[in-house]
């Protein structure tokens, strides 16, 4: 084969802010599978902010990226070749193929899918970012009828969903994002109940005015002023679905919590979770979120980026908040 895979590498730890000088872009050739392996050719890679936390050199949940090493990534592609008689060319599947067009893998850690959703969608609402709201809505929050339910980047992947499932279940969601335009997309086409802008002067005054019975339960995904603000809202033995702290970068920098007395005083239950260990939830998560996406009721927005060479630049742009809804690199 003469083609050749152009990927992206961990060239350097960030030193603070993350830059396109971390990233190199290199191209090699394809090897061909070994016994028991899958060429896949990927059509999109997931760019995630848990990505960030690994270009650390810091302790974590997950071992740092290493150095000259592929980018770690969720991806969606074809099989082009196999050695395992369980795929075949043609085959659609799921797998960690990287920031990188091509990728060998074992057979045992490809997932084929089925192209009645679009491709894209198992790397968003039918994915990662839904399973992880899943967990957070039904395992953590519980919500009932009639209970309001806040999430902090409400148009993002994770978000999008949370409010959507915490609405279907009878309860008001209530989102917080940023700016005017991306609170509208929450209110207007995914149907949540009220939207707070947290770049707003007015944010703290706003989202009392959306919070009038208090709050239930907190999807949180940013941690900072925008969780602080929220929690002083929290009724008594409410709960926190701990997700992400994107706000503070994820530069390894500690992240306070302003005022632990509301957690005693409220009788709150905080737990903060990583999706990867609760894979016993995926069989059934995955097939309720499916079948939502599958009937349009649950609604998804994405933002594609294009060819791998832009990968850094559109990761960047997500931790900044460029995204709205899942932030994809479409690689043809
Ligand atoms: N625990 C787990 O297992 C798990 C799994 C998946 C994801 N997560 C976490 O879930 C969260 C959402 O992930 P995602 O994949 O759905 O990403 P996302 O929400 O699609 O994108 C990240 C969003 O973060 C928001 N943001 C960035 N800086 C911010 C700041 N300073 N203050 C407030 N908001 C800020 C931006 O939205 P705005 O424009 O609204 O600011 C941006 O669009 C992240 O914290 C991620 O680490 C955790």
């Amino acid at each position: 084969m003469t083609t050749l895979n152009h990927r992206i590498v961990l060239a350097s730890r960030p030193q603070g802010g993350i830059s396109p000088a971390n990233f190199r872009l290199e191209a090699v050739e394809i090897a061909p599978p070994g016994p028991g392996e899958v060429l896949v050719r990927t059509r999109f890679l997931s760019l995630d902010p848990y990505m960030r936390m690994r270009m650390n050199d810091a302790k974590s949940y997950a071992a740092p990226q290493n150095l000259d090493e592929v980018m770690v990534g969720g991806t969606v592609g074809e099989v082009v070749a196999s050695n395992h008689p369980n795929f075949a060319p043609g085959d659609a599947v799921a797998g960690g193929g990287g920031w990188q067009e091509f990728f060998t893998a074992d057979a045992r850690a490809l997932r084929k899918v089925d192209r009645a959703l679009p491709l894209e969608a198992y790397l968003g609402p039918a994915g990662g970012p839904g399973l992880t709201a899943w967990h957070g809505v039904y395992n953590i929050i519980e919500p009932k009828a009639g209970e309001t339910i806040l999430v902090s980047a409400a148009a993002g992947a994770v978000g999008s969903v949370v409010g959507q499932l915490a609405k279907a279940g009878g309860a008001r969601a209530i989102g917080v994002a940023g700016g005017p335009d991306k609170c509208r997309h929450v209110v207007d086409d995914l149907g949540f109940d009220a939207c707070v802008d947290y770049k707003s002067k007015s944010f703290a005054a706003d989202l009392a005015r959306a919070v009038p019975n208090g709050i239930d339960g907190i999807f949180e995904n940013v941690g900072g002023t925008v969780m602080d603000t929220a929690m002083r809202h929290l009724n008594p033995f409410s709960r926190i679905a701990l997700c992400g702290l994107v706000s503070g970068g994820y530069n390894a920098d500690p992240m306070p919590i302003a005022d632990a007395t509301i957690l005693l005083t409220q009788r709150v239950l905080l737990k903060g979770f990583i999706l990867s260990d609760h894979l016993d939830i995926f069989p059934r998560a995955r097939a309720d979120l499916a079948a939502r996406v599958a009937s349009g009721q649950l609604k998804w927005h994405r933002t594609v980026a294009h060819g791998i060479a832009n990968a850094p630049a559109a990761f960047i742009g997500m931790l900044g908040g460029a995204n709205l809804g899942k932030q994809l690199v479409d690689l043809g």
